[in-house]
């Protein structure tokens, strides 16, 4: 049976995860596949730690050139994570002659243009399925199993670590710190996990993914990001009470005005599918005008999920698929035509607002008479009874509102007047909720 040799480097969490993957399934690929696929050098910093994951004798070694000079090896993995030194040592096996697998969304959301036209200059490719959405076949099912579709919508939780950390918020009560370190334990988080909680993690995800679903070329910097970590239990619950889930969403919208991209805390309906989805757990919704809804679900983060997506890239490889797929199909970002980016300020959407005032006679009419003067429309309203006094001995009540769609621009102003309101005593919080794509049908 021919062998087929594959070079790796960084031998952390996803890189034991390829070689477990080979380890436990190598026999099942090889008979689907007629070959064997097998790691020849594995390139780690530290190789004097602790694996769990043992390798054949002369595998491991800190010599990045083994790797590009053998000859034999025509299949670069890097997953080292991070963008100085994996740019780097992915330049350097695109320019030995090596395709590229990588898992590192950070790596292709800043400077994919410009390695991908790097892999076209050589005659090479790079497959990324394990950048987005871990073990979900996400960016192939977009790429390629939608490409009959104009895609008109994406509304993905793409983000394990936020996923688990709300999850155990709304479930089970938990404290955001627990659940952050619990999660980070469990092998989801980033090396620096304040990527993950603040957005930036999913809005490199949406970079790659909105480029491919809409075929057009969306930089990162174009992204409007807000992250969970100023999340508080009390409006996970407030939202709940109302009939809402809070995930924290990568929305790409095709509207007029342009392209809406965006990665923001959200409330779903209990009803909209996405609320089901907990835990680590990842999934995309995306809409296309041919096929309507179609939602992907999977593992999105951890070892064997996301390694599980880069051996599918190897494979997809070697049977010349990705290949084919990166060279002739015009929707990376160095090849697509740049998107029309719609101003954040111009989206409409509705919204909840938790604002904590004095209860003092005319406080609500105030309120009100700044929603109407900026176009905004209530939903619905409620103003519990005080428990927390200021030094006055005045009642502080929280005023929960939902508005009907509006615009975001309005919205903002709303709020910086009603922040400089006497009776205002701390900042206004605002989630948008975020209704379910009206399909096409
Ligand atoms: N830190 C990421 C997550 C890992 O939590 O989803 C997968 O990209």
């Amino acid at each position: 049976m021919k062998e087929i040799p594959i070079g790796l480097v960084g031998y952390g969490t996803i890189g034991q995860g390829v070689a477990a993957v080979l380890a436990m399934n190598g026999e099942e690929i090889s008979r689907k596949l007629n070959a064997k696929v097998y790691l020849k050098h594995v390139v780690e910093k530290d190789i004097d730690r602790p694996f769990d994951v043992p390798l054949a004798q002369g595998v491991l070694s800190n010599d990045l050139d083994r790797l590009l000079n053998d000859p034999t090896v025509e299949i670069g993995i890097e997953l080292i994570g991070g963008t100085t030194i994996a740019k780097q040592i992915v330049e350097k096996m695109l320019k030995a002659g090596k395709h590229v697998v990588t898992a590192n969304k950070a790596l292709l959301a800043h400077h994919g243009k410009e390695l991908f036209q790097l892999a076209r200059k050589h005659n090479r490719c790079i497959a990324f399925e394990a950048s987005c959405g871990g073990g979900i076949p996400l960016i192939e099912s977009i790429r390629r199993g939608l490409i009959a579709n104009d895609v008109q919508a994406m509304y993905g939780i793409v983000n394990g670590t936020c996923n688990y950390i709300l999850t155990a918020m709304i479930r089970e009560g938990k404290d955001y710190a627990v659940a952050l370190k619990e999660a980070q334990i469990a092998g989801f988080a980033e090396a620096n996990p304040s990527l993950d909680v603040n957005g930036t993690d999913s809005a490199h995800k949406l970079t790659i993914l909105s480029s491919l679903a809409f075929g057009q070329d969306i930089p990162f910097e174009c992204i409007h990001i807000e992250g969970i970590d100023t999340i508080s239990i009390e409006d996970v619950r407030y939202g709940n009470e109302l009939g809402y889930v809070l995930k924290l969403l990568a929305i790409g919208i095709k509207e007029q005005g342009g392209v809406s991209v965006r990665v923001h805390p959200a409330f779903i309906s209990k009803h909209d599918p996405l609320s089901l989805v907990s835990g680590p757990f990842n999934a995309v919704s995306v809409y296309g005008n041919a096929v309507g809804h179609t939602m992907f679900y999977g593992r999105g983060a951890g070892r064997m999920p996301t390694a599980s997506a880069v051996v599918s890239d190897v494979i997809d490889i070697i049977l010349g698929n990705a290949g084919r797929t990166f060279n002739e199909l015009a929707v990376l970002p160095d090849v697509a035509p740049k998107a029309d980016i719609k101003p954040m300020e111009e989206i409409s959407s509705r919204y909840y607002l938790r604002l904590m005032v004095i209860d003092r006679p005319g406080v609500l009419a105030k309120l009100t008479e700044i929603f109407g003067r900026f176009n905004m429309s209530i939903s619905a309203i409620t103003q519990r009874e005080g428990s927390v006094y200021d030094a006055r001995g005045e009642a502080i009540v929280p005023v929960v509102v939902l508005t009907h769609r509006a615009r975001e621009g309005n919205v903002q102003s709303a709020i910086r007047e009603i922040a400089g309101l006497e009776v205002c005593t701390q900042e206004p919080i605002c989630i948008r909720v975020v209704d379910e794509h009206p399909e096409w049908q």
